[in-house]
């Protein structure tokens, strides 16, 4: 049985006034039939992770460089993140892909670091709307997943999250038909690289406009496993009816 999960993502938004937040949150779900994960800016990750400390709610990193240590100003380790507090960490989100021009070999030596630190490794892949509209989707997504995904990767130490680029904060969301076509396709995709066994046990999330109205319906889809949630995970108002479907899915 994979256990599901609510991540959040809270991108480059935060200052100290919203660990607020982050305790309501805890505080709403005391002990949740799904795992919780929120994933603030690194400079609240040490105090966030003291704020959910005594909660089922876990903090993660939104990105890590590939190597331990060393000279790379403005850059943050798997370890690091870890000592912080954090459980996971984003790696390959498009918001990256796109900002940072990272490539697939780089987001997949970032989720080896992450997972040689001791953390979960969430590797984002999804499709532009050109792709998506030239009819590449899947081609892009298997691309996606054999360069970015660890061939190493544990049931336990990996969640893939499809993430649409022209879904992520536009309101847009892919039919559930769309959703359910590629999830799948995942599915099948990772058996490949990883064996039956462990793609069985990865939790695949779907992310793009993910609110309390529409989470429900995504959560019926068989091969979702949770959502990556960006906007919609800011307040705790709007987050935890989205853990509360999961929970129920
Ligand atoms: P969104 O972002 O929920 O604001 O669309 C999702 C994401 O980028 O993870």
């Amino acid at each position: 049985m994979r256990r599901k999960l609510a991540a959040g993502n809270w991108k480059m938004n935060g200052t100290s006034a919203a660990l607020e937040e982050l305790a309501t949150l805890a505080q709403a779900h005391p002990a949740p039939g799904c795992d919780i994960l929120i994933c603030p800016p690194s400079t609240l990750l040490h105090r966030a992770a003291d704020t959910v400390a005594a909660s089922a709610v876990a903090v993660g990193g939104q990105d890590c460089h590939a190597k331990t240590s060393g000279a790379h100003t403005g850059d943050i380790s798997a370890d690091m993140l870890r000592d912080a507090g954090a459980t996971s960490v984003i790696v390959g989100h498009s918001e990256r892909r796109t900002d940072h021009g990272e490539s697939d070999a780089q987001v997949q030596a970032k989720a080896e670091a992450a997972i040689a630190a001791g953390l979960i490794a969430i590797v984002c892949v999804g499709e532009s709307l050109e792709q998506r509209e030239a009819g590449e989707t899947l081609d892009l997504i298997r691309a996606q997943l054999a360069g970015s995904v660890p061939q190493s990767s544990k049931a336990e130490t990996l969640v893939v999250a499809y993430e649409p680029v022209w879904a992520i904060g536009t309101g847009k969301v892919p039919t559930i038909e769309q959703i359910a076509e590629v999830h799948d396709f995942m599915r099948t995709e990772l058996a490949q690289h990883l064996g039956e066994d462990t793609a069985a046990g990865v939790r695949l999330l779907y992310g793009g406009s993910v609110k309390a109205s529409n989470a429900a319906e995504i959560f019926a889809v068989t091969n979702v496993d949770g959502a990556l949630v960006g906007g919609a995970s800011l307040k705790a108002a709007d987050f935890s009816p989205i853990v509360s479907a999961l929970e129920k899915a």
